[in-house]
């Protein structure tokens, strides 16, 4: 079946309140229209059409963003005169013998396999227009299908339209049809605006080809949680709970273990291993792998981060674009900015902030520092209050650390600076100069001095 798909997001979305277009609107941390690219794309369309007119430049740039692969044309429509009217605007361009599927933007949950089984209906039963409806307790601000008493469909009401006996009808419009392109070319001329909001409604399209005894059939769909519209931000915020449900749902049978799947946000994607916990209030960005027995804890929010085997992340650290090899203990409130690597055994702990550092295994950062572009090896000890002053006004500068290396509390390391292997830096230093091997340095004493051969106090082996 050649199938073209027209989405719809032309509209201003006055609901919404809002500067930005109602589909550029975000659930799970982008658009509403992305999300139903992403549905029409795995329809395998012969092509997508994007039918946009408020704010048409931040609609096509964002549609562009997802077309990859994909013959994805754009067009406007110039006025909102309703949904025929923006299908109109695409028509021209439809092939005669394709099916035309038409999505509504602002449906972001909109599941491929209703609409793939509604194609697959529409061809089996070899029908002309085949719609996707639900059944409701509550079918207000839905259009209504109208069927007669052998259960032909003959039409669709918009509620504002309807007669007080057609508001109880309880089957409603998703929005959603695939039709034979050729007749939508043929009907959408034919319909008027002759109704409560005087706009041009595609639902028209249902009553015109069934009174002129085309074959109109409809699927009942029972996934009315992924079909409805979003039309206001309370909605925007079901859609989103929904959907961030569908995926705590989807990995706790994979067998992570969630404390709370009501307060699970996954903004991306998130491989994993086994024996996963995360704690409530977690946020994942971006694409996040964790090891198998990796531990989250509350209120973290990680972003394209790879956190490897038996690492555990404590409350409230915030972590992007970093690499943690295994049994990593980070936070809490520990701050990872982006390009960190962190080899087996580190620590680091509350008030830290890494930014482009690799720090070397077992290497220690237990509190309140700052380290950024640094190069630091295995073994190394960062006290309390250590800060590597990167930054000279104008360039970043690199801070070399080596193995086995003390820096004692309160340091400051005025990069460009390297300090040799198992050097000590007493408390309170300013290091500016390279240290050498095994010396010691202190500032306190005398600006500068420094003990060659230096032996730090060891713990005696038990
Ligand atoms: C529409 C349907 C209604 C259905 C409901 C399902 C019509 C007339 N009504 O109502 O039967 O129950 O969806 O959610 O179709 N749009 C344009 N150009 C326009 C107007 C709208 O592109 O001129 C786009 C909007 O951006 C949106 C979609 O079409 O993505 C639906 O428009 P909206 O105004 O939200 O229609 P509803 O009132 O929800
Ligand atoms: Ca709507």
């Amino acid at each position: 079946m050649k199938i073209e798909i027209v989405i719809l997001a032309a509209g201003l979305g006055k609901r919404m309140h809002s500067a930005l277009p109602k589909v550029l609107h975000q659930v799970a941390g982008r658009s509403m229209l992305s999300h139903v690219i992403k549905a029409a794309r795995a329809l395998n369309p012969y092509a997508v059409h994007i039918v946009s007119g408020h704010k048409s430049e931040l609609i096509e740039a964002e549609a562009q963003k997802y077309a990859e692969g994909c013959t994805l044309c754009c067009h406007k429509q110039e006025q909102q005169l309703g949904t025929a009217n923006a299908v109109a605007a695409a028509a021209d361009a439809l092939c005669d013998d394709s099916i035309t599927v038409v999505l509504y933007a602002d449906t972001p949950l909109t599941p491929v396999s209703e609409v793939e089984a509604l194609c697959a209906d529409l061809e089996a039963q070899q029908a002309d227009l085949a719609l996707l409806t639900c059944e409701l307790d509550d079918p207000t601000g839905y259009g209504r299908i109208l069927r007669t008493a052998d259960g032909q469909v003959t039409g669709i009401v918009e509620e504002k339209d309807c007669s007080e006996e057609q508001r109880q009808i309880k089957e409603i419009n998703t929005g959603i049809i695939a039709v034979k392109s050729s007749l939508l070319k043929q009907y959408l001329p034919k319909i008027g605006c002759n109704n409560a909001q005087g706009e041009y409604y595609l639902t028209d399209l249902t009553g015109l080809l069934a009174a002129d005894h085309f074959k109109v059939i409809s699927r009942v769909s029972s996934d009315f949680a992924l079909l409805r519209g979003v039309n206001n931000k309370l909605q925007l915020s079901e859609a989103e709970r929904t959907y961030q449900l569908m995926q705590a749902r989807r990995l706790m049978t994979e067998g992570v273990t969630l404390a709370d799947p009501a307060r699970f946000d996954l903004r991306g994607s998130l491989q994993h291993g086994d024996d996963v916990f995360i704690d409530i209030n977690c946020v994942f960005e971006g694409e996040c792998v964790l090891g198998s027995n990796v531990h989250i804890g509350a209120g973290c929010v990680i972003k394209d981060c790879v956190i490897g085997d038996n690492s555990v992340i404590s409350p409230y650290s915030v972590m992007e674009s970093s690499k943690l090899k295994q049994h990593n203990t980070i936070g809490p409130f520990a701050r990872l900015r982006p390009g960190n690597t962190l080899e087996d055994e580190v620590h680091v702990g509350n008030f830290v902030e890494l930014k482009k550092a690799h720090l070397g295994y077992g290497t220690k950062a237990g509190h309140l520092s700052y380290l950024g572009d640094s190069e630091i090896g295995r073994d190394v000890n960062i006290g309390a209050g250590t800060i590597t002053c990167n930054y000279d006004g104008a360039n970043k500068h690199q801070t070399v650390i080596g193995d086995d290396v003390f820096v004692g509390s309160d340091t400051q390391l005025v990069a460009p600076v390297t300090v040799e292997n198992g050097a000590t830096i007493a408390a309170g230093t300013t290091v500016t100069r390279r240290v050498p091997a095994n010396a010691l340095v202190l500032t306190r004493v005398r600006p500068g001095t420094v003990i060659r051969d230096y032996q730090r106090p060891r713990k005696e082996k038990k």
